[in-house]
């Protein structure tokens, strides 16, 4: 059986990350391709001079880009990003054909590597937002709580955020949702502690979760906690980053997602923004505004380094594309060895089935 190497979506929190969306100008398509290709080998160029800084580079593709570039089968869940007006708060779409995501131990790695990649697509793209995110404190956000605990890790999290057989062609990709988020730091600290901690429906201090009694209808844990029909709860890989400049009175947080479909992120963003029930929006917006918001579908690294023909290409070229259907390292820290056996035994993907339907998911890409 062949194997389909994603890229590494699920290396986890680091201390630093570059995050880089930039929009492809008319007649760069081609060079675009090109440096797709070359994304792994500059990865592995800048990152193998610090090997103890573990540079990871993802690579994510906007649905207008991806038209310009590709023919043949499309990933099935990707489409522009939806804005979402509701009754207080707005999730805006903004402009976005690439989106890179660096992250490494130390951020000169990945200011490198973002260095290497604009040289390359200088003249051929416009940078629409670059923030440069840094770990605060114990994993904590600007607005001091600790974020990412809920995050599903090993085996779970593969699931959650890599496409399985439900979309053959696109094995061991992802979806990503981005948005960067302005903190209104002055409103936050006039409120209580103990009201924040409402807000969130954690405790500050020590991060443990409210009985579910005891969280508001309107907090963050409440909109952002769902499930499917049958209540299995449904998971999205999260990768925040503070970022920020006290000269200027900046502080945000980036989030980023990533799952196997847009989805459940989507779900999320529907609750926080429109409310659940309707109204009921979350009140971390009272305090946080969305200035950018885009979605991404990152290829498995077996298909960057073959990619679909391109526009182009003749027809009939397309069936080409299809990559290999069975996962093999999957970007996870730590070996995961899950044995699959023969198909009468393996995970079959049913609908609505979020297993992957994999083999073995050995271990973090070098
Ligand atoms: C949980 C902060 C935006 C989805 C959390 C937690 C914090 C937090 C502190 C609790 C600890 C944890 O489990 O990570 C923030 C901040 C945001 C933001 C500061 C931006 C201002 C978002 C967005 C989404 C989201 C846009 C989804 C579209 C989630 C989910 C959880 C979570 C799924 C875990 C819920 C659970 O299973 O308990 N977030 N978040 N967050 N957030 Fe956010």
């Amino acid at each position: 059986m062949g194997s389909v190497e994603s890229q590494p979506v699920l290396t986890g929190i680091t201390e630093a990350a570059v995050f880089l969306v930039v929009t492809v100008r008319d007649g760069a398509e081609d060079d675009v391709r090109d440096l797709l290709g070359d994304v792994a080998s500059l990865a592995r160029a800048v990152g193998f001079r610090v090997p103890d800084g573990q540079l990871q580079c993802v690579v994510g593709i906007g649905s207008l880009l991806w038209d310009r570039l590709f023919s043949g089968p499309r990933p099935a869940g990707l489409h522009p990003f939806q804005e979402l007006t509701g009754p207080r708060h707005v999730a805006v779409a903004t402009p976005g054909d690439l989106l890179f995501h660096l992250r490494a131990r130390r951020m000169d790695l990945c200011f490198e590597l973002a260095k290497q990649f604009m040289a390359r697509l200088d003249g051929r793209v416009d940078v629409a937002d670059e923030t440069h995110g840094f770990k605060y404190f114990d994993e904590r956000d600007l607005l001091g709580f600790v974020d990412g605990t809920e995050n599903p890790t090993g085996l779970a999290a593969a699931r959650a955020a890599l496409i399985g057989d439900e979309d053959p062609d696109f094995t061991g990709g992802s979806y990503v949702i981005v948005q960067k988020y302005l903190h209104d730091m002055a409103a936050w600290n006039a409120i209580s502690v103990t009201e924040q901690e409402r807000v969130i429906g954690r405790t500050k201090l020590d991060d443990i979760e409210f009985p579910d009694e005891a969280k508001p209808a309107d907090s963050h844990l409440t909109l952002n906690t769902i499930t499917d029909a049958d209540g299995t709860e449904r998971k999205i890989v999260r990768d925040n980053m503070p970022f920020g400049s006290p000269g200027t009175g900046e502080f945000g947080t980036y989030f980023i997602g990533y799952a196997a479909t847009p989805e459940v992120t989507e779900q999320m963003l529907r609750n926080m923004f429109l409310g659940d029930p309707p109204g009921t929006t979350d009140r971390i917006l009272d305090f946080s505004t969305a200035v950018t918001g885009g979605l991404f579908f990152v290829p498995s690294a077996d298909l960057l380094d073959d990619l679909p023909p391109s526009v182009s290409a003749e027809p009939g070229q397309a069936a080409d594309a299809a990559p290999a259907v069975e996962l093999g390292p999957v970007g996870v820290p730590g070996a995961l060895a899950v044995a699959r056996g023969t198909a009468a035994t393996a995970e079959q993907a049913e609908p609505g089935d979020t297993s992957l339907g994999i083999g073995s998911l050995k271990g973090s890409r070098a």
